[in-house]
């Protein structure tokens, strides 16, 4: 028997039938495979966030969940939307003013550049020849556009699942030119928007992100001498991590919280004018969301039983540990109608797609589960549905509910 993470705080301590905003998940289940969203859950980080961190700005950065019925409900409750490329521009304009919204990521094509400059975006621009590009797409709409430097800091986040900054990296500019770029980008007439600084995601270390906040903001002084020019902006990354398996420890975001108004309160006079911001994707939304799919077919092969649901990894490529994870391990799952039950058996969860990687939950112990009992699995709002191959094999696409 292998284990799985722990339950979502929200839902650990239940018994029998699940329930997901109130309501018994046999309710939301009427179309399966189905990814159900707790606003209630994600509304109570944005106020822990809140409570945590009086003095900065929330982003939230759609990759995470860009699904446009939960926008809706999210964007009130934060004060940014960061997008990473046309489509979710589109998505963010529809819920937010455009100057709340930020656009990074590499490769941005002229199209996209020029979109994001007629609506008043920020850009966060990934290097001197795409500052270049903006720079004369705004020449050409007759718009000085809104820019900030997204910087490859000469720093990482230790403990980061996803490490972004302190090595050779396609995002960002190099911290030795970063300056020169401002320099050139305030000289050419654009809005200059201040910092972009990411330096990894998934972390769950409070003194790993404390330590990683205060060094972005000495970094982000000293960029801001050198280049002679005090941001408006100073966007400090994010990378708080939630706990996806066993033996994660959920971050202490409070205690990053207190370390980081110390900080500010002790920044450096350049940085005196500053607004901060922190962008999140996954604490905000992953714990929120629940994935209930179908027992198909149960069956035994070799001693071992397989419990086959009619949902995988072409909705839950994360679950299935073929999303960023180098060795796999389980995601928390349920037996819907039975949980705090006995996991008097070992059993694998996997999906209907012909391949050895569609496997959900590898000899995991559950109460007996028959064909027609729902399986959940947690930690479903983030990364799921939009960031799976939905196409492959031509299964239909999950239902998705926002409740709550
Ligand atoms: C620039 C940037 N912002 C935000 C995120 C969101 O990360 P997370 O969902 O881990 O908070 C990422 C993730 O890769 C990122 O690259």
């Amino acid at each position: 028997m292998k284990p799985m993470g722990a339950l979502p705080p929200e839902f650990a301590g239940q018994r029998s039938m699940l329930t997901i905003a109130g309501r018994p998940a046999d309710d939301w289940a009427e179309a399966t495979p189905v990814f159900v969203y707790d606003v209630g859950i994600v509304a109570a980080r944005v106020a822990r966030f809140r409570a945590a961190f009086p003095d900065v700005d929330l982003h939230y950065a759609i990759k995470a969940n860009p699904l446009p019925a939960l926008l809706d409900r999210v964007a009130p409750l934060v004060d940014g939307l960061d997008v990473a490329s046309g489509g979710e521009l589109e998505k963010a304009l529809a819920v937010k003013p455009a100057s709340a919204i930020s656009f990074a990521g590499p490769g941005k094509r002229d199209v996209e550049l020029r979109a994001a400059i007629r609506a008043g975006a920020t850009l966060n621009v990934e290097s001197e020849g795409e500052a270049t590009r903006a720079l004369r797409l705004g020449e050409d709409l007759g718009i000085a556009p809104r820019l900030a430097v997204r910087v490859n800091p000469d720093i990482e986040l230790r403990g980061s699942g996803m490490r972004m900054g302190g090595r050779p990296s396609p995002f960002g500019v190099d911290a030795a030119r970063a300056a020169a770029l401002v320099r050139a980008i305030v000289a050419n007439g654009a809005d200059w928007r201040g910092f972009h600084i990411y330096a990894g995601s998934q972390a769950l270390d409070a003194g790993a992100i404390a330590e990683t906040q205060a060094a972005t903001l000495a970094f982000a002084a000293r960029l801001a001498d050198e280049a002679g020019a005090a941001p408006p902006l100073v966007n400090l990354g994010g990378g708080f991590g939630v706990p996806y398996f066993a033996g994660d420890v959920p971050l202490d975001v409070e205690a990053v919280g207190a370390a980081l108004g110390e900080a500010l309160a002790a920044r450096p006079a350049v940085l005196g004018q500053a607004r901060f911001a922190i962008e999140l994707g996954r604490w905000l939304v992953a714990e929120a969301g629940v994935y209930l799919t179908r027992i198909v077919d149960r069956k035994e092969s070799q001693g071992e039983t397989f419990l086959v649901t009619d949902g995988g990894l072409n909705h839950q490529l994360a679950a299935s540990g073929n999303f960023g994870t180098v060795v796999r391990r389980n995601y928390p799952l349920a037996l819907a109608r039975d949980l705090g039950g006995a996991g008097d058996e070992t059993v694998s969860v996997v999906g209907p797609l012909c391949t050895p990687l569609d496997r959900l939950g590898d000899r995991i112990a559950l109460p007996h589960a028959d064909a027609g009992d729902l399986i959940a699995i947690f930690m479903a709002g983030a990364y799921g549905a939009s960031a799976s191959p939905s196409g492959f094999l031509g299964h239909p696409p999950a239902v998705e509910i926002v409740a709550g």
